[in-house]
C-alpha cells in the first residue's frame, strides 16, 4: 500500500512587526518573490499536495497572491495568540486528514525539500506522533532550543523567553518544522496552555505533551544550518538574499 498522503500547514498569519514593512512578513519579496512562496515550492517538491495557509494579519493580501496556486487552502486565525493557537485554527483542515502533517513557519525561506522529504519518511519509518527537524547553531539567539536526557533523548523545546541560563547555552535549536501525526496533533492541541511568559500557545510544546502522553516523539538533527534562517528583521532578510545568490 502507498504511504497516506501528507498535508502541510503554513503558519502565515503573523503581522512581522519588527520587518517595518506594509507587507504581512510572508509577503516580503525575498530575492524578488514573496518568501511565502519559497515555503510552498519546498512543500510541493518534497511531494506534500494539501497545503494549508494560516493567514491572519493583512489576510486579504496573502490570500490573494497564494489563490491561483494549486491545492491551496486558507484558514483564519484573526488574533495572532501564538503558533499553537495559529495550528488549533486548521482542527476542520486536521479532522479530515488521516495521516502526516508537516508544519513550517510563512517566514523560512531556506527550507529545502529534501529535507521535508526526510522528515516525512523517517516520521513514516518510525511511526512518530511528532518528529521535529533540528540544526545545531553556535548563536542560537532568539530561538527555541532542542532539550535533550542525559542519554541524548528528546524531552522538550524551550523557548528563549522561557529557558533557564543552562537552557539558553544549549546550541541544537528549533526551526519551526515538524511532522505531526494529524490524530495525535489533535489530542495535544486539546491540552495546549499558554502558561508562558508570552501568554501565547505555542505549538512548540506539543511535542512534550504527547511525550507525557506515552506517545513516539523524536527531534533529529537533519536540518542544513542555513534552513535556519528564519525572517524577522530588515537584517535578516539581507542575509538570507546573500545566502540565496551564492555570495
Ligand atoms: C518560533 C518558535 C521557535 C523557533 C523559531 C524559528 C514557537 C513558540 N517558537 O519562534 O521555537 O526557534 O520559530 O523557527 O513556535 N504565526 C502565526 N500566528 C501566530 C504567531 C505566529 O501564524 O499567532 C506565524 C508567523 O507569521 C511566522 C511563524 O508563525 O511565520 C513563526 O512565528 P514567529 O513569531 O516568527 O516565531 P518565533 O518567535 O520566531
Ligand atoms: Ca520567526
Amino acid at each position: 500500500m502507498p504511504p497516506a498522503p501528507a498535508m502541510a500547514i503554513v503558519l502565515a498569519a503573523g503581522k512581522g512587526t519588527r520587518m517595518k514593512s506594509e507587507l504581512p512578513k510572508v509577503l516580503v519579496p525575498v530575492a524578488g518573490r514573496p518568501m511565502v512562496r519559497y515555503v510552498i515550492d519546498a512543500l510541493r517538491a518534497a511531494g506534500v499536495e494539501r497545503v494549508v495557509v494560516v493567514v491572519g494579519y493583512r489576510a486579504d493580501l496573502v490570500r490573494t497572491e497564494l489563490a491561483g496556486l494549486p491545492g491551496i487552502e486558507f484558514a483564519d486565525q484573526t488574533e495572532q495568540l501564538g503558533t499553537g493557537h495559529a495550528v488549533m485554527m486548521c482542527r476542520e483542515q486536521l479532522a479530515s486528514h488521516d495521516g502526516p502533517v508537516v508544519i513550517v513557519a510563512g517566514d523560512s525561506p531556506m527550507l529545502q525539500a529534501d529535507s521535508v522529504a526526510t522528515l516525512l519518511a523517517e516520521a513514516r519509518a518510525r511511526r512518530t506522533a511528532c518528529l521535529l527537524g533540528t540544526v545545531r547553531r553556535d548563536d542560537p539567539t532568539g530561538y527555541g532550543r532542542i532539550v535533550r536526557s542525559a542519554a541524548g533523548d528528546f524531552t522538550g523545546i524551550v523557548e528563549e523567553k522561557d529557558a533557564t541560563p543552562e537552557q539558553r547555552a544549549i546550541t541544537e535549536i528549533n526551526v519551526s518544522t515538524y511532522v505531526f501525526d494529524a490524530k495525535e496533533l489533535l489530542a495535544a492541541l486539546d491540552q495546549l496552555r499558554a502558561d508562558n511568559s508570552q501568554r501565547e500557545y505555542y505549538i512548540t510544546d506539543c511535542p512534550a505533551i504527547l511525550l507525557a502522553a506515552g506517545k513516539q516523539v523524536a527531534a533529529l538533527n537533519v536540518l542544513k544550518p542555513r534552513e535556519a534562517l528564519s525572517i524577522n528583521s530588515p537584517e535578516e532578510l539581507a542575509q538570507v538574499e546573500k545566502v540565496m545568490s551564492g555570495v
